[in-house]
């Protein structure tokens, strides 16, 4: 397929997602962590205006001189900026102005496109649709999570992007041994996933499914979340400080569990795959069971032995730099480079995950305590 089709079907994507949303749905920012899907779909325009168009049309005129203060998230080289915390303020421009900001910077792209076929173009643009596809699963994430705190909870979708049962059982072992860690194939890949290297691996057994809701609820009612032994220090504060008794999203009622999805309010199938958990849980749960969460590198190394795609899993790997990592000039620089401190890494990916968006070397990477995207656990030991 060729790149134009690629940026084409990807900014479709992202509008076919926004098909059921009412204007008001737009608006909306729940908490400082869930950008408003006006927001999402502004955002991932304005990277492709601001690293691309900017640069390679010499007499490019921005759609609107005011859209880089609000649509840039955290790019220091590229101005200042709103406030993460006020993306819901931005009520104006509309959303139908949003739109035609979309299509403005198609337009440009696609005649760029058309009579430019450098190297450095073609890098950029395919950046930007991964961009634009990580977007698209924080929009879904996002606002999941603003409908959630809606007490009528509303049906959103057939689609919930989380019914899906564990089949697989069992165990991979894994032998000890030097293995070599990071991206190798043809192809797009992040900066973060570049430069390999070997590291040394203990042996190791890692399951081959992911725990499920059945199993979590055994943590839950066995009292888990009131036995400070299980869990990290940080993991602790972060319970007490928010009473935290379950995972996000469930609720316990009549003495049945039940949990907000997408398509609604739902009964908790015993069977199906543990989600919304965050790493403090993940952490906690594997040690009330006996094992531990896999390296990164774990991960990586016994991916081929098991099926993934299903859950982001959290791994006991901060996000750090790889030994020979470079960071990129410019604004790109930003991409990733600098959050690789106080975060960790998540392998995987998930329903809710961008067709053609997932690697076994993909590292996505959050705070310890989120619990709004689709995570889930897969044990090790
Ligand atoms: C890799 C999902 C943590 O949410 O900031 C979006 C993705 N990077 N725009 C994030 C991202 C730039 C990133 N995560
Ligand atoms: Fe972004």
């Amino acid at each position: 397929m060729t790149i134009l089709n690629q940026y084409l079907n990807t900014r479709q994507d992202t509008e076919q997602l926004c098909e059921n949303l009412t204007l008001e749905d737009y608006i909306p920012q729940s908490a400082e962590f869930a950008s408003p899907p006006k927001w999402h779909i502004a955002h991932t325009t304005w990277f492709f205006e601001e690293m691309i168009l900017k640069k390679f049309i010499a007499d490019y005129k921005v759609f609107n001189n005011q859209f880089s203060f609000v649509f840039n998230s955290y790019y220091n080289s590229l101005g200042e900026r709103i406030e993460r915390q006020h993306r819901g303020l931005i009520t104006r421009p509309s959303v139908q102005e949003i739109f035609k900001y979309r299509a403005y910077v198609d337009g440009y792209i696609t005649n760029l496109l058309k009579f430019n076929n450098s190297e450095e173009l073609e890098a950029l643009v395919i950046l930007g649709i991964n961009h634009e596809q990580q977007h698209q699963e924080l929009l879904i994430t996002d606002l999941k999570y603003t409908f959630s705190l809606n007490p009528i909870y509303p049906k959103f979708s057939e689609h919930n992007y989380i019914n899906d049962k564990n089949s697989d059982s069992g165990w991979v072992s894994i032998d000890e041994g030097i293995y070599t860690i990071g991206h190798q194939k043809e192809g797009f890949c992040f900066d973060n996933e570049l430069q390999l290297h070997r590291i040394f691996l203990e042996p190791y057994h890692i399951s081959k499914k992911l725990v499920t809701y059945g199993e979590f609820i055994e943590f839950v009612t066995d009292g888990g979340y009131k036995n400070p032994k299980y869990w990290l220090d940080a993991g602790w504060s972060w319970v007490q400080a928010n009473n935290i008794t379950q995972p996000l999203y469930w609720k316990h009622t009549q003495g049945k569990w039940q949990h907000y999805t997408l398509s609604g309010l739902e009964s908790i199938h015993t069977d199906g795959i543990l989600s919304h958990i965050s790493f403090y849980e993940a952490h906690a749960y594997a040690t009330w069971k006996g094992c531990r969460l896999p390296t990164e590198f774990e991960w990586e190394i016994a991916s081929t032995y098991f099926n993934w795609g299903q859950r982001w899993e959290w791994t006991y790997s901060a996000y750090l730099p790889y030994p020979k990592f470079k960071i990129s000039e410019g604004a790109v620089g930003e991409y990733n480079g600098k959050f690789m401190m106080n975060q960790m890494v998540l392998r995987g990916a998930s329903k809710a995950t961008s067709k053609n968006h997932s690697r076994h070397t993909y590292r996505n990477f959050f705070p310890a305590e989120t619990q709004w995207q689709f995570t889930g656990i897969r044990l090790t030991k």
